[in-house]
């Protein structure tokens, strides 16, 4: 199965992500993590990504379009793949297509996680994830069971995104209004959008897209 799930920045894609990781052993694609990653190796790549994504703008097409492409390479043909983050433009959506098509996928859902856009800078200026392995955690909506130390691996360093700050995430929010949520007609197009209410407890946004996914 692939899966697209959009939204913007805060909406909860991640975290749906990670759980869909968990119970059905799909991969989680998320263009964002692999710039992070890009960013902290030194990479060409990571080199030309930084200062945009420090300024919540969007890093090329033809960057992100071909790490998807190398991602999907490196995975068996029936993983199924949750695209978090990406497409995020009309030329995005347009190469997601060709590359689905060339190793025989089809996009199965495009899970929309329609959200009030005021309450998301707390979301995200309260977000924090495990420095150890990466899971995510917010200062009022998910803290660990035992504060300061990580549910999942027991680290007790935790680390913020410099992206994460007020002023960024307005930039990132304009950019998603005018040319990630344009590529919605063409997936509504071909019958393939579900929405769901991203402002409903977490448990409950899981229990929507599981609902979608299971048809
Ligand atoms: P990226 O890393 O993709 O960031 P984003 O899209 O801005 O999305 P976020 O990770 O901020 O939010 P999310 O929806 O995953 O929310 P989360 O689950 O964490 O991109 C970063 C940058 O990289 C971009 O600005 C751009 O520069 C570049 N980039 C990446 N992809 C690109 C592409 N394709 N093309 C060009 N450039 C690209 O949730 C947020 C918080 O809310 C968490 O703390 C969580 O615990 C909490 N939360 C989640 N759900 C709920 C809920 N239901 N109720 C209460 N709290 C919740």
């Amino acid at each position: 199965m692939n899966i697209i799930l959009l939204g913007p920045p805060g909406a909860g894609k991640g975290t749906q992500a990670q759980r869909l990781v968990e119970r059905h052993g799909m991969r989680q694609l998320s263009t964002g993590d692999m710039l992070r990653a890009a960013v902290k190796a030194g990479t060409p790549v990571g080199l030309q990504a930084k200062a945009v994504m420090e300024r919540g703008e969007l890093v090329s097409d033809a960057i992100v379009s071909a790490l998807i492409g190398e991602e999907l390479d490196s995975m068996g043909p029936d993983a199924g793949a949750i695209f978090d983050g990406y497409p995020r433009t009309e030329a995005q959506a347009a190469s997601l297509d060709d590359i689905l098509a060339q190793r025989g996928r089809k996009l199965d859902h495009v899970i929309e996680l329609a959200v009030d856009e005021d309450a998301l800078v707390e979301r995200i200026t309260g977000r924090y994830t495990c420095a150890q392995c990466g899971k995510g955690y917010h200062d009022t909506f998910e803290q660990p069971k035992q504060l300061g130390v990580c549910d999942k691996c027991g680290s007790t360093e935790f680390k913020r995104r410099p992206d994460d700050n007020e002023e960024t995430v307005r930039t990132r929010m304009a950019e998603y209004r005018a040319k990630t949520a344009p590529i919605l007609p063409v997936y509504e197009a071909r019958g393939i959008v579900a929405r769901v209410n991203g402002m409903a407890e977490m448990d409950h946004v899981t229990a929507a897209i599981e609902k979608i996914i299971a048809g």
